[in-house]
């Protein structure tokens, strides 16, 4: 049966290229839209490239049920957070319970919860002296950042490293790790 993802991102959309990239050439996964909040955002541009349609929303499209018809009817299977940084409605989490992916740039649950997303988590690893980071993916309920980890991967965090070069190697193990952890995911779950 062929699956339908919907990936949602705020940002540069860095993670959403390689994903859509990995699975390409696989005729059972269809990406149906990039979901973003952000005008002008990067990874728009990227959407148009990769030839994925893109829909840009307004916080109250988010809350007033808009997105939620849009998943809905473009028969939404899977929805995936690739640095997307608004908290998801109640009324989108209720539909798609136990379906909802998110990454996140820390060993949860450390540093994670409101505020704490992109260069903030690794300015505040460094800032710690943490030795380790890493990255988590989990599935998402109503709070930030609190739902069921599916994958943790982890780095060393060296006493040289800026919060770039930390950002740096996290971007490495998100791209190494997300693909693979969503086809698992698919295949677990849809047997897909
Ligand atoms: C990624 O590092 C992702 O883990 C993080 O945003 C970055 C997006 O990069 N997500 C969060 O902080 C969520 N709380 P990208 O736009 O290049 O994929």
């Amino acid at each position: 049966m062929i699956k339908r993802i919907a990936i949602f991102a705020s940002g540069s959309g860095s993670n959403a290229e390689n994903i859509i990239r990995y699975f390409g050439h696989n005729p059972k996964i269809i990406f149906t839209k990039i979901y973003c909040n952000k005008k002008g955002a990067g990874v728009l541009e990227r959407a148009e490239r990769l030839k994925v349609e893109t829909t840009v929303f307004s916080k109250s499209e988010f809350h007033d049920g808009t997105i939620l018809s849009d998943l809905e009817q473009n028969q939404t299977d899977l929805i995936i957070l690739a640095g997307f940084l608004w908290l998801i409605p109640q009324e989108i989490i209720r539909a798609f319970a136990g379906r909802i992916i998110n990454i996140h740039p820390s060993l949860l649950p450390k540093y994670g919860g409101k505020g704490m997303y992109g260069m903030h988590v690794h300015e505040a690893v460094i800032e710690n002296k943490e030795t380790e980071s890493g990255i988590t993916i989990h599935l998402v309920d109503e709070e930030y950042d609190r739902g069921e980890v599916l994958f943790q991967a982890k780095t060393a965090v060296e006493e040289k490293d800026t919060p770039e070069i930390l950002a740096q190697k996290i971007h490495e193990l998100e791209y190494r790790f997300f693909p693979e952890v969503i086809e698992n995911f698919l295949k677990n779950k849809f047997r897909a």
